[in-house]
């Protein structure tokens, strides 16, 4: 397996769900990881968790949208290390709504989230990166973003945006020895799917030619790959992790 030895990790939305998972999966792989949510409680207690079984964390709470919080928190990670090589930008939220009834400010509060958060996170980690000539940003998408989905213009929009953003930026830091790359998860089970309805799930099933439900896993060790530092030729790209779903 790939490994993250002696790595400064910060991990976004850690608290619960795909950013739970990524933060065990890369403590597991040797890096130092600095678990980020708003809710202090569970990111303490992942921390206590992975430092009691022999790995590295430590938590910091903040809401990624607000620009000032979430960039001093990059920047003093980075100078409490001495570096910073891999920043997860993976909180993310869903507020559904039919276009014709969206609100503005449910617009507003998921492009906050999902698009201005990774772009304050993205722009804050790519200095002391480029200082290092080393470092990888991993953009946790979605498949609607590649898709579009009806009741989800806000959601799709945001996770659009995350691939244009993370390629551009991919081009800009390339020469530095950074890379830039985005997953799109399927239909992933967590509390962000768990909300969805018996039929919902079903239709969605009939969809996926490994007729299952992803796990926060499958999406955790694409990341690590993705981390690692053979994967220093990938850059630009989005891998989906959706048991086949957007070939069908
Ligand atoms: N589950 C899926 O099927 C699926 C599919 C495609 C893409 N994704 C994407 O994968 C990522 C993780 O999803 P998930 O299913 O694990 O969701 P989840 O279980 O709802 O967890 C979301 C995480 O984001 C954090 N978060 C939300 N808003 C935040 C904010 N303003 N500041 C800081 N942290 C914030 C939450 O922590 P707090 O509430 O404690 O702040 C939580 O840790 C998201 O970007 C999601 O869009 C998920």
């Amino acid at each position: 397996m790939f490994n993250l030895f002696n790595k400064i990790a910060i991990v976004t939305g850690a608290s619960r769900g795909i950013g739970k998972v990524i933060a065990q999966v890369f403590a597991n792989a040797g890096a130092h990881v600095v678990c980020v949510a708003r809710s202090e409680d569970a990111i303490a207690s992942l921390t206590d968790e992975i430092n009691s079984n022999g790995g590295s964390a430590s938590y910091q709470s903040c809401d990624i949208s607000d620009g000032d919080s979430f960039s001093s928190l990059i920047s003093s990670v980075a100078k409490k290390n001495g570096r910073l090589d891999i920043l997860v930008n993976n909180a993310g939220v869903t507020q559904d709504n039919l276009l014709m009834r969206m609100k503005e400010n449910q617009w507003d509060s998921v492009l906050n989230i999902n698009l201005k958060g990774a772009f304050h996170g993205m722009k804050a980690a790519i200095r002391p990166m480029m200082k290092n000539r080393n470092g990888r940003i991993i953009n946790i998408t979605s498949i609607v973003g590649l898709t579009g989905n009806a009741g989800q213009a806000n959601y799709a929009a945001s996770k659009a945006g995350l691939i244009g953003l993370s390629k551009s930026v991919a081009k800009e830091v390339a020469t530095r020895g950074i890379t830039v790359n985005c997953i799109a998860p399927g239909w992933i089970g967590t509390d962000m799917t768990d909300e969805l309805s018996d039929d919902i799930k079903e239709q969605f099933l009939s969809r996926i030619p490994a007729n299952r439900m992803g796990s926060p896993e499958d999406i955790a060790h694409a990341a690590l790959f993705l981390a690692s530092d053979e994967a220093s030729y990938i850059t630009g790209q989005t891998i989906t992790v959706d048991g086949g779903r957007v070939i069908n």
